[in-house]
């Protein structure tokens, strides 16, 4: 634990939907009202909230893909919320992203050792195929794994290789947006403990968006809770989950269906 590493600072976002008529203004949606929220290098943060409450949003502007309408986001202590291309680049190699959908995210036609290598692409590295082989080992797949193609894995094991290529680049901070959401039951746990593995391994910030706070309690000390755009609740994960201070997030706990085996991080 130490210094903030990401500070959010009363952002906001507005979006503008496709106008469905000529004579009504076109829709706009709040996504994010002034949300304030500082993570602390080392800090294993979860982001919990309903479908729509602005999680993606705000994992989107936190890892600078997007810019807020208002407000400013901090990486390192460097204002990030009004840079976008090149002048990004430096956050590649700190910052890196896991999505859902492994296969919306990996290309059908490059093979596993290509995906794993593309975020060395614009750096000069000189040994790409040693850390492709470093990070495939790193999260459990064999080493043959790198001359085939996404559809010849199963979800878990292309969620595998979607947070192998994270790790290529050696990122201080990995978000992870709802990456077991996706996945069977059965090998989400395992998943989970993988993730849970390479944070410990490779002391990574790790921010963890999921709409299950059952998950987030596997991973994360502490969990903001987030509700049309705004953070409610913010707390160490096991007070929020025994003690929670909002009606919404009592809601959110009582949504979560009674799972057989009710396991907890020490056990999965
Ligand atoms: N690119 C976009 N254009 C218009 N509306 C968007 C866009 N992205 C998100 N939204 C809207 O912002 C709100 C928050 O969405 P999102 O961040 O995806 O929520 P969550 O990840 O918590 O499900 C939703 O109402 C969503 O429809
Ligand atoms: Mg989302």
């Amino acid at each position: 634990m130490g210094a903030p590493i990401i500070e959010v600072d009363r952002v906001s976002r507005v979006y503008h939907r496709a106008r469905r008529s000529l004579t009504r203004p076109a829709p706009v949606v709040q996504a994010l009202r002034e949300v304030s929220l500082t993570v602390e290098a080392g800090e294993r943060l979860g982001i919990v909230g309903e479908s729509g409450s602005g999680k993606s949003t705000l994992l989107r502007h936190i890892a600078g893909l997007e810019q807020p309408t208002s407000g400013t986001i901090r990486f390192d202590g460097k204002d990030i919320s009004g840079l976008s291309g090149r002048r990004l680049g430096f956050l590649r190699d700190r910052l890196q992203l896991v999505f859902q959908d492994p296969m919306g995210s990996l290309d059908p036609r490059m093979t596993v050792a290509q995906i794993v290598a593309e975020p060395l692409h614009a750096r000069r590295v000189r040994d790409a195929a040693a850390r492709v082989e470093e990070v495939l080992a790193a999260v459990g797949l064999p080493a043959e794994a790198a001359g085939r193609y996404p559809h010849q894995f199963s979800g878990g094991q292309r969620q595998r290789i979607s947070i192998a290529r994270a790790l290529t680049v050696s990122p201080d901070v990995l978000l992870a947006d709802e990456p077991v959401s996706a996945l069977d039951v059965s090998v989400r746990a395992q998943v989970l403990n993988l993730i849970s593995t390479l944070v410990d391994a490779r002391d990574l910030t790790l921010v963890f968006v999921s709409h299950d706070l059952s998950v987030i309690r596997h991973l994360c000390d502490r969990v903001v809770v987030m509700r049309a755009g705004q953070i409610v609740e913010d707390g160490p994960t096991e007070q929020v989950w025994r003690d929670p201070q909002h009606d919404y997030t009592r809601r959110l706990i009582a949504a979560i269906p009674a799972m057989p085996a009710d396991t907890h991080r020490s056990e999965i």
